[in-house]
């Protein structure tokens, strides 16, 4: 018997990386899944966005589970598509318990000073206002449901921490957790739960196109150090989402508005 036999959970960013880890991990609790991406590449040219093959390789992961899964592309920035999935994931299973606020991006630049005001305003608007409306869309259906239900929300390390050169990405994660904060205590009455992820250094694309070499060149101070208090430091998607099948299940029955790294205990320092 799974620990979310039954349930119905939603996962943004769920093509690769840590959400398509997610995906598969809730799956095997017993969740059915529906999973969305943009599947398309933004303003980085460090960070790519996945592929309509990527996505093809969760809905196979999933199904391999047994577990049903509906699998769109959709852009977490677009309202009306995600009230829309909302809709078409509700008439198809009937229920939504759990929304894992997975998605993201990571652009670069030097200092805060010089980053250019289209890639501050797409960071802010994926990362930020994009996690609002997927709590927005969502939401209300759990509500419906009148079971109760489990948000979580992927933040970073860089939630609580400055990261030089990233500052757009750790403004928008500290303001996730500001969401989080307030959803637990508005959503509670609902006996839905919000509770924040903060992951460290995840071995995934995020990390693999150039991005921590450019940083490391222009923060070397930052970069350099060794953040991990275990012998591997590099965590792999699934150890994250490890802590996401907990929070999702009722074993956190008690945990709303908990930020928890994830992070070989980088956030100490
Ligand atoms: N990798 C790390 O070290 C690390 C550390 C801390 C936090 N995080 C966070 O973890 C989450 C998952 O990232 P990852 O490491 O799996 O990286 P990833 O790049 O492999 O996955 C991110 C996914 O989000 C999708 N996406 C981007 N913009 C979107 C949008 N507007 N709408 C829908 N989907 C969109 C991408 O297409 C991609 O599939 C992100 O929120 C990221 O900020 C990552």
């Amino acid at each position: 018997m799974g620990r979310l036999d039954g349930k119905v959970a939603v996962v943004t960013g769920a093509a690769r990386g840590q959400g398509r880890a997610h995906a598969v991990a809730l799956a095997e609790e017993g969740a059915t899944i529906v999973a969305l991406d943009i599947l398309d590449s933004l303003r980085s040219p460090l960070h790519k966005g996945s592929t309509a093959e990527d996505m093809a390789e969760t809905v196979r992961l999933v199904e391999k589970e047994d577990q049903r899964i509906l699998a769109v592309k959709a852009d977490a920035r677009d309202l009306n598509a995600l009230t829309a999935l909302a809709d078409q994931a509700m008439a198809e299973f009937g229920r939504i318990d759990v929304v894992v606020v997975n998605h993201g991006i990571w652009a670069i630049s030097e200092n805060a000073w010089e980053t250019d005001e289209e890639d501050w305003q797409e960071s802010i608007d994926v990362l930020l206002t994009g996690a609002w409306k997927v709590t927005k869309a969502f939401i209300p259906k759990i509500i419906e449901g009148g079971l109760g239900g489990s948000v979580i929300l992927t933040s970073s390390a860089m939630g609580i921490k400055a990261q030089p050169s990233s500052v757009a990405y750790t403004v928008a994660k500290h303001g996730v957790l500001g969401l989080m904060k307030t959803l637990a205590w508005e959503a509670g009455r609902h006996n839905i739960r919000a509770n924040a992820i903060l992951p460290g250094m995840v071995d995934t694309q995020m990390l693999q196109g150039g991005t921590i070499e450019k940083s490391s060149e222009w923060q070397p101070r930052f970069f350099t150090l060794d953040r991990s208090l275990l012998p591997d430091g590099l965590i792999p998607p699934d150890g994250v989402s490890r802590a996401v099948v907990f929070l999702a299940s009722d074993e956190s029955a008690f945990i709303t508005g908990a930020a928890l790294p994830v992070d070989a205990g980088w956030t100490t320092f």
